[in-house]
């Protein structure tokens, strides 16, 4: 079967890597893919939003299955482009994306079924928004309702600076922001969380859990960033939890979607907060994590391949997913500027084959390119060095030896990836 992998991050690099894994892949396509994905398949010169060309290009090279990676196609409705009976696509349809492309549609489905998540109110009025916040105590939470590229959220105790938001979330031009809607919501207290599961519309088959590192550095007010780094499992992660994690939220929240006619098929993804009164939930994705992904996908053993099919044809009950007994360490190096910037020299990177004959290494590629037939950095996120091992020590051990093999000016990542599962 022909597979085409949507999108051009970590993310869809170790996805194409995994599904060319499988016996039932004879060829994959990546569109647009990157430096990483051009060595082992074949990029297609396609933007990952450009929904209509995407799928006639599936239809004409006899693609068997379209996974998209990243969430704008998905709410853009891609799934709405492919005749599912003779074009298969892994992903939600654009009704059920819409957990992920409307925050206060996530917020109206939760309070519906009573799924836990923490108080919220909707404005669609800037002077009430503003009247709230000047009522409320602080910390504040304002959120844009649309996709904004992870720059949609502001936490803060800082009146001036929530304002500051709530101003911006009603400026129109800067966000994929249908409704033009505000969210003001409760602060929620404890640690974060991702729990990613397949769905088929009826059943779930979740994954192992993971965690990210969103913040550039350790420094508390460092910069939001797309993701600096994973680790999984999650020690702190009781089986207790995890099972409270799935009777309470996925499959309630999967059932909703069903009753509510948005059958939901793909990766469900819920990112959680950890509260003294259980997990809730603060928002959920509509796709694979980046970069939790690079964590998970080293340690599945299974062909990732059988769930995905599964899901697309509607039945995952009879799926079951094989894991590696390692836990996995993944560290994102970034160019120097980010997450300030948009605009990185196209520089070469050097040690790339080094860093990942160490064992237990795999270097997936986000912001890469080649030319002249050597690596040179295209983004911000430029590698994700992810490494197996008997335990955090020794994954973190595998992960930054192999992060000293690699070499471009100004490059940073974090030094504390997964130090808190050790
Ligand atoms: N209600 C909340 N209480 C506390 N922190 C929050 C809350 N909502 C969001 N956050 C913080 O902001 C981050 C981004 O919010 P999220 O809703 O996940 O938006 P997005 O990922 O779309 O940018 C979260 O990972 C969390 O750290
Ligand atoms: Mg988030």
């Amino acid at each position: 079967m022909r597979v085409l992998v949507v999108g051009s991050g970590g993310r869809e690099h170790a996805l194409t890597k995994k599904i060319l894994e499988s016996p039932e892949v004879s060829e994959v396509f990546v569109a647009p893919g990157n430096g990483g994905t051009r060595e082992i398949a074949h990029n297609v010169d396609i933007a990952a939003a450009d929904c209509s060309r995407l799928v006639r290009f599936a239809k004409r090279n006899r693609v068997g299955l379209t996974v998209v990676g990243p969430e704008v196609p998905l709410v853009l409705g891609i799934g709405g482009y492919f005749d599912y009976r003779s074009q298969k696509m892994f992903g939600p349809g654009p009704g059920a994306a819409m957990l992920e492309g409307s925050k206060n549609y996530a917020k109206t489905i939760m309070k519906r079924y009573g799924i836990p998540t923490g108080e919220s109110s909707l404005f669609a009025e800037y002077h009430h928004a503003i009247d709230f916040l000047k009522k409320m105590p602080p910390p504040y939470v304002v959120k844009v309702d649309g996709l904004a590229g992870g720059k949609g959220v502001v936490v803060t105790s800082d009146l001036k600076e929530a304002e500051a938001a709530v101003r911006r979330g009603f400026s129109k031009s800067e966000y994929i922001n249908p409704h033009d809607l505000v969210l003001i919501e409760e602060c929620l207290e404890g640690w974060e969380l991702s729990m990613l599961a397949f769905s088929d519309g009826r059943n779930i088959l979740p994954l192992v859990p993971a965690q990210d590192y969103k913040r550039l550095d350790t420094e508390k007010n460092s910069p939001n960033t797309g993701g600096m780094g994973s680790y999984s499992p999650v020690p702190k992660v009781t089986p207790e939890l995890y099972e409270e994690i799935i009777e309470s939220i996925l499959k309630p929240t999967i059932t909703a979607m069903a009753k509510e006619g948005m059958t939901y098929k793909g990766i469900i993804y819920a990112g959680l907060m950890i509260t003294e009164d259980g997990p809730k939930v603060i928002e959920f994705n509509c796709r694979f994590g980046d970069p939790e992904t690079q964590a998970i996908i080293p340690r599945l053993e299974s062909d990732i391949m059988e769930p995905m099919l599964a899901v697309v044809e509607g039945d995952l009950s009879g799926v079951k997913l094989k894991w590696k007994p390692e836990v996995c360490a993944s560290v994102v190096i970034a160019s120097g500027g980010y997450p300030g910037t948009d605009h990185y020299p196209e520089l070469e990177i050097q040690g790339i084959d080094d860093a990942s004959r160490i064992e237990g290494v795999t270097i997936y590629h986000a912001g890469t390119t080649i030319k002249d037939g050597e690596f040179h950095i295209a983004g911000g996120r430029v590698l994700n060095v992810s490494a197996l091992g008997k335990d955090f020590g020794e994954a973190r051990e595998r992960a930054y030896e192999a992060v000293s093999k690699i070499k471009f000016p100004d490059m940073c990542y974090r030094t504390d990836i997964a130090l808190t599962g050790i």
